[in-house]
């Protein structure tokens, strides 16, 4: 089934299929569901938001001038999603629902492979049955393990996981190459995301973790704001330039549009097609911090700590393929994903709660 490229905006009455967006209400799905509604796509929402506020989603018909439908649910509940199929003519999904904390997965593998496998698994069921073929998946980075060379280029061997959460990604990932060998309609893509920071340049939605965050953005900005005391540089002896850890930083915003242009390019393919989301370039955490620094006029405390069981030295993307085959690639450099970062976080430091 192709997926009906939007109308431009004085058509929208005639858009007949939507989108739905799977975890729409999360940090990367409320930046993407707000690309779709720029390019006039129609959009429904399905979340839990066991991770998330229905803010999110307020905010971003705010910044677009335009609605979405939003369902609060789980994408294990069989039942809604047919009901949802059936009451809606859906030409594609974009699936970002699921847990993501690396930490947590190891206290709580049942809740990752249950919410993450299980999840993916039933809403393809329910996507076969109402026969829609289109899906975008949310894939990491982490399914490279710990690579031999840089850049990581999509031909790379995936490896064992470190960790639950790794391994519902790579068993997602085989399963759906699984799905698409057995039925030719499906076309699939994987996108395997860097490191996605930054925020909408509105301050109006961002990052909002739970509690103490895991990852190095959020935490940093954190410390800036005061909320947090200092920040753990996670070793200093890796083999690398500073020997701090070295990542690919996309913005989030350039994520959102490459999950736009996978889902126009899935509607000339079939199978599955897996794509780098990341912008080929590394920095280390003292770069990172010095960065943010600089962006925000804030000092941020940190100290060196250990090495983080399970981090990496480094990892950035080879993003040519995604280039070459989707006309896509990063446009923002670091300095707008810290200065975005900032504003988001000033403006919001109890995140959608405050
Ligand atoms: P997020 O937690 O902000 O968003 C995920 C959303 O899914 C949340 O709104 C949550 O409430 C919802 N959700 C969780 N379980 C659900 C369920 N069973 N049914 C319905 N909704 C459910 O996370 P994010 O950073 O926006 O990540 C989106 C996707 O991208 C995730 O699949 C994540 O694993 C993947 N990913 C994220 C990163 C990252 O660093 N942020 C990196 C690589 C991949
Ligand atoms: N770091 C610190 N202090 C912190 C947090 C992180 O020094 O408080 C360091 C880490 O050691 C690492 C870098 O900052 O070198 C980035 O760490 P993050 O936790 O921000 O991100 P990761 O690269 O560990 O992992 C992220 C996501 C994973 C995803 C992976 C690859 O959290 O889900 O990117 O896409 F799998």
């Amino acid at each position: 089934m192709l997926i009906n490229t939007p109308p431009s905006s004085d058509q929208n009455s005639n858009i007949t299929s939507k989108i739905l967006v799977t975890g729409g209400a999360g940090y990367i799905g409320s930046h993407t569901t707000l690309a779709l509604l720029n390019a006039g796509f129609n959009v429904i929402v399905l979340d839990n938001l066991t991770n998330s506020s229905a803010e999110s989603l307020s905010r971003v018909q705010r910044i677009s001038g335009k609605t979405l439908e939003f369902i609060q649910g789980d994408v294990r509940d069989r039942k809604l999603l047919d009901h949802l199929f059936t009451t809606h003519s859906i030409g594609a999904v974009l699936h970002f629902a699921g847990l993501k904390a690396v930490g947590e997965s190891v206290v709580k593998p049942l809740d990752y492979f249950s919410n993450n496998v299980v999840g993916s698994v039933n809403l393809c069921e329910a996507m076969a049955h109402a026969q829609v073929f289109n899906l975008v998946f949310s894939s990491s980075a982490t399914v490279y393990g710990t690579p031999k060379e840089m850049p990581i280029s999509e031909s790379f061997p995936t490896a064992e996981p470190t960790n639950p959460y790794g391994h519902t990604k790579l068993i997602i990932e085989d399963f759906l190459q699984s799905l698409a060998k057995s039925d030719p309609r499906w076309s699939i893509a994987l996108l395997r995301y860097f490191n996605p920071v930054g925020a909408h340049q509105s301050g109006l939605i961002g990052e909002a973790p739970n509690g103490t965050p895991n990852n190095l953005m959020p935490y940093m900005s954190q410390v800036a704001i005061g909320k947090l005391k200092f920040l753990s540089v996670f070793g200093t002896d890796y083999p690398t330039h500073d020997g701090t850890g070295v990542r690919d930083y996309i913005h989030v915003l350039d994520l959102a549009d490459g999950h736009l242009s996978a889902l126009k390019a899935i509607s000339n393919r079939t199978g599955v097609n897996i794509w780098n989301l990341g912008t080929g370039i590394g920095y280390s955490v003292l770069e990172l911090i010095r960065a943010f620094e600089l962006a925000s006029g804030q000092a941020v405390t940190y100290q060196i700590a250990e090495r983080r069981p399970g981090d990496i030295a480094e990892c950035w993307a080879d993003p040519t393929k995604a280039a070459d085959e989707l006309g896509w690639k990063a446009n923002r450099g670091l300095t707008e994903m810290m200065t975005d970062t900032w504003r988001w976080q000033q403006a919001n430091p109890e995140g959608y709660g405050g």
